[in-house]
């Protein structure tokens, strides 16, 4: 683990807008699987194509229902962990901060983010595929897609598939909070799957600081002005307590 440089606490501390842009990594210390990591990975023991897709789910929806069931599961007994909370931290502790999440589990508002746009969608929530609209019907117990109670149609998660578009209102509201930003941070993510991962290379664009915290390189890395390599529910919580203490410090002299 490499240790966090005093010119990151100092920029940060300026840093007037900052954009947290967070993947699956995050989530990993709650207990929830990564999508690519080589042994734990989602992506490594599932076919991506065969659940994750707009085809998937009109040829075996019940097998794509029952895969997301799994996991909203999964999701509702782990909870957030250090490395979110220490991002609530961040947003008390600086003018501006906005979570841009390509997770679905909703973790980041569970531990109290404010303003978290979803990029890939909520787990949470389903949507009728006929038109696309938010059903809010429990859906506990459930093994295969529920009809929409207004018009018949099946449910499927509110979530982004591969192929998919990104929801027009997430992806402008992250579009916007990147060209302004003076400070971007990317957590956990591989930085494969676009168009997040290029959201990072907006905000480098328009003069920001990149800053990675990941245990492992990534295409990111290369723009990166800082590289925080390790566990973001170790480097996190270390980080604020950085950030305090310099805060402390100037407000006291
Ligand atoms: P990936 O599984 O591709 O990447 C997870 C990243 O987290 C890897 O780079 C790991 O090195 C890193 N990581 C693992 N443990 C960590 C920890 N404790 N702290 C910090 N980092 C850690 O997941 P994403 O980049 O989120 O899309 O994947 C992007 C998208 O691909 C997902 O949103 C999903 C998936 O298919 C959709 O569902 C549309």
């Amino acid at each position: 683990m490499n240790p966090i440089s005093p010119e990151l606490i100092l920029r940060l501390k300026s840093a007037k807008r900052c954009v947290v842009l967070s993947g699956s990594g995050i989530s990993a210390e709650s207990g929830i699987p990564t999508f690519r990591d080589a042994l734990t990975g989602l992506w490594t023991h599932f076919r991506a194509e065969d659940l994750a897709t707009a085809e998937a789910f009109q040829h075996d929806p019940e097998l794509v229902w029952r895969w997301y069931q799994w996991r909203r599961e999964l999701i509702g007994r782990v909870n957030p962990n250090p490395g979110h909370t220490a991002i609530v931290d961040l947003e008390y502790l600086l003018p501006d901060v906005i979570v841009i999440t390509q997770n679905v589990d909703g973790l980041h508002q569970r531990a109290g983010s404010r303003r978290v746009i979803e990029f890939h969608g909520n787990i949470h929530r389903n949507i009728c595929t006929a038109e696309q609209r938010v059903i809010d019907i429990d859906t506990t117990g459930t093994d295969s897609p529920p009809a929409c109670p207004d018009c018949g149609a099946a449910l499927r998660p509110d979530v982004v598939w591969f192929g998919e578009p990104i929801p027009p209102l997430a992806l402008q509201a992250a579009i916007a909070a990147v060209q302004v930003c003076d400070l971007l941070i990317a957590i956990g993510t591989s930085a494969q799957v676009q168009p997040a991962a290029d959201l990072a290379h907006a905000a480098k664009r328009a003069g920001a600081t990149i800053v990675e915290l990941n245990p492992n390189p990534t295409p990111m890395t290369g723009i990166a002005d800082f590289v925080l390599s390790g566990p973001a529910g170790i480097i996190l919580p270390q980080l604020i307590e950085q950030l305090r203490s310099l805060q402390a410090t100037q407000v006291a002299v």
